[in-house]
C-alpha cells in the first residue's frame, strides 16, 4: 500500500500564489468586464533586453547546426563562460566568489527548496517571519522543526538573532539552518553590513549555516548596503547564497539563476568526519539535475556584458519609478509602508486595521486590483499588504488612482 509523505498534509492546502490565482479566477468569472490590475505575484512585465534576445537567438541557431550543436554540458554545474561571468559580476560590487563555487540553475526558488536535501531532517530551521513561503514549505515537507524570528514594525522588518535562542517544544534552542532574505521579500527591508556581520557571528557561534536569498540584489540602490552576503568578512565559512535573473533581468519566463556553495563551508558528520557542503551539493545535483539549456545560459551570459548591464538597468529603473509612484500615493493617503527604495515591493499597513485577507478581498471586489496579503508570508504579515512594482506604468498609475478613490470613499 502506498504511504504518502504525511508532512505534506501539514501544509496549507495551496501554495500562496495558487490560492490568490484561484480567488482572481473566481472574481473574473463573476465579473468578466472588470479591468483587473495585477500587482500580486512578483512577475515582470517588460520584455527581455535586446542583447539577451539576440544571444538566445544566436545560441538557438548554433543548436541547429551539426558543428555547433550541444547536448549535455559535462559538469551539469553550468558552462564556464556563464560561471565566469557571474564571478565577474560579484567582483563588480566587491564580493570575491570563484567561478568553481557557482552552480547555474533554473532560478532561486528551486534551490531554496532543493538545498535542504543535503541537511539532516533533525536540523532546527530558523525563518524570519514574514518570509517567502518556499523556506517554510520546503522544510515542513521534510518534517523539520521551524522556529521564527519576528520581523515587525518595531525592528524595521529586519529581525536580528536572539542571544537566548528560540522557544521550541518547551525548551530554548538554537537554529542549525538560518534563512535570510535581503532585500527582503515581502517587506523590502535590507540588512546593513553590520547586521549581516552579526548574523554571521551568530551562525559561527552556534555551528549553523545561513541560506541567503539574494534574488532582489539588483534593486539595492543605496551603495552602502550589501548586495551579497559575501561582501561581509567570514561569510564563506557559514553561508550559501541563492540568486536569480528573474527579477534582475526579467527571466521569470526564461528561468536561470545561480547558487554559491563556498569551498570553505564545512559540516561535521555524526562520526566526526568533516564534510564539504559543496561536495554534497554537487553530488545531489549530479543525481537530480541535468543543468540549464545552452540558449538560456548564453542569454544569461549576455546580461553580464556591459551592454547587457546597461539595458537591464533601464528596466530596473522603470520598476523603481513605479515603486516611487506607489510610495507617493501611500504617503498622500497617510498609510504606513516600507520598501520600494531598495526593493521592487511596497509593504504597507492595511487601512482601518483590516486583516490582510479581508483587505485583499476588498481591493479585488471594489477596485479590481490584485495584491498579496501579508498573512500569506507568516503571522507577522497579518494586517500588512504587498504590492509589486513590476507592473506596467499605466496600470500602476491607474491602480493608485483607484486606491485613492477607495480610501477616500
Ligand atoms: C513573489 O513573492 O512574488 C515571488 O517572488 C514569486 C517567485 O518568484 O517565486
Amino acid at each position: 500500500m502506498i504511504k504518502v509523505n504525511e508532512n505534506y498534509l501539514k501544509l496549507e492546502k495551496n501554495y500562496l500564489f495558487i490560492r490568490i490565482a484561484e480567488k482572481v479566477k473566481a472574481f473574473q468569472a463573476a465579473d468578466p468586464e472588470a479591468k483587473l490590475i495585477r500587482m500580486g505575484i512578483g512577475d515582470v512585465t517588460l520584455p527581455l533586453a535586446p542583447v539577451v534576445v539576440e544571444a538566445m537567438q544566436n545560441a538557438a541557431a548554433e543548436m541547429g547546426v551539426k558543428e555547433t550543436f550541444r547536448g549535455y554540458e559535462d559538469s551539469g554545474a553550468g558552462y564556464d563562460f556563464l560561471r565566469e561571468a557571474v564571478a565577474g559580476y560579484y567582483r563588480s560590487f566587491g564580493a570575491d566568489v570563484p567561478a568553481e563555487d557557482i552552480r547555474i540553475n533554473d532560478g532561486a526558488k528551486s534551490d531554496c527548496g532543493n538545498l535542504v536535501d543535503i541537511f539532516g531532517d533533525d536540523n532546527i530551521v530558523l525563518v524570519t517571519d514574514p518570509a517567502y513561503p518556499v523556506y517554510v514549505d520546503s522544510n515542513l515537507m521534510s518534517g523539520r522543526k521551524i522556529v521564527y524570528a519576528d520581523s515587525n514594525e518595531a525592528n524595521g522588518f529586519a529581525a536580528m538573532p536572539s542571544a537566548d535562542g528560540y522557544a521550541l517544544d518547551g525548551k530554548q534552542v538554537f537554529p542549525d539552518i538560518i534563512y535570510l532574505c535581503s532585500p527582503n521579500n515581502p517587506t523590502g527591508s535590507v540588512y546593513t553590513k553590520a547586521q549581516l556581520a552579526e548574523w554571521i557571528a551568530y551562525a559561527k557561534a552556534h555551528g549553523a549555516v545561513i541560506l541567503f536569498d539574494a534574488a532582489y540584489e539588483a534593486f539595492v540602490s543605496q551603495p552602502e548596503l550589501p548586495r551579497s552576503i559575501y561582501q561581509i568578512e567570514g561569510a564563506k565559512e557559514v553561508a550559501i547564497e541563492m540568486c536569480s535573473l528573474s527579477k534582475t533581468a526579467g527571466f521569470t519566463g526564461v528561468r536561470c539563476g545561480y547558487t554559491v556553495v563556498p569551498s570553505e563551508l564545512k559540516a561535521t558528520a555524526s562520526d566526526g568526519t568533516e564534510v564539504s557542503l559543496k561536495q554534497l551539493w554537487n553530488r545531489r545535483e549530479g543525481s537530480k539535475f541535468n543543468g540549464v539549456s545552452y540558449p538560456v545560459q548564453r542569454a544569461a551570459e549576455a546580461v553580464f556584458t556591459p551592454e547587457g548591464q546597461k539595458q537591464i538597468r533601464e528596466n530596473i529603473a522603470y520598476y523603481q519609478e513605479n515603486a516611487r509612484i506607489m510610495a507617493e500615493t501611500l504617503t498622500e493617503l497617510g498609510i504606513a509602508f516600507t520598501g520600494g527604495i531598495n526593493s521592487p515591493y511596497i509593504w504597507f499597513k492595511c487601512p482601518d486595521n483590516m486583516d490582510s485577507w479581508s483587505f485583499f478581498d476588498r481591493m479585488l471586489s471594489e477596485i479590481a486590483v490584485v495584491g498579496t496579503p501579508g498573512a500569506g508570508f507568516g503571522k507577522n504579515g497579518d494586517g500588512w499588504f504587498r504590492l509589486t512594482a513590476f507592473g506596467d506604468r499605466d496600470n500602476t498609475k491607474e491602480a493608485m488612482q483607484r486606491l485613492k478613490k477607495m480610501m477616500k470613499a
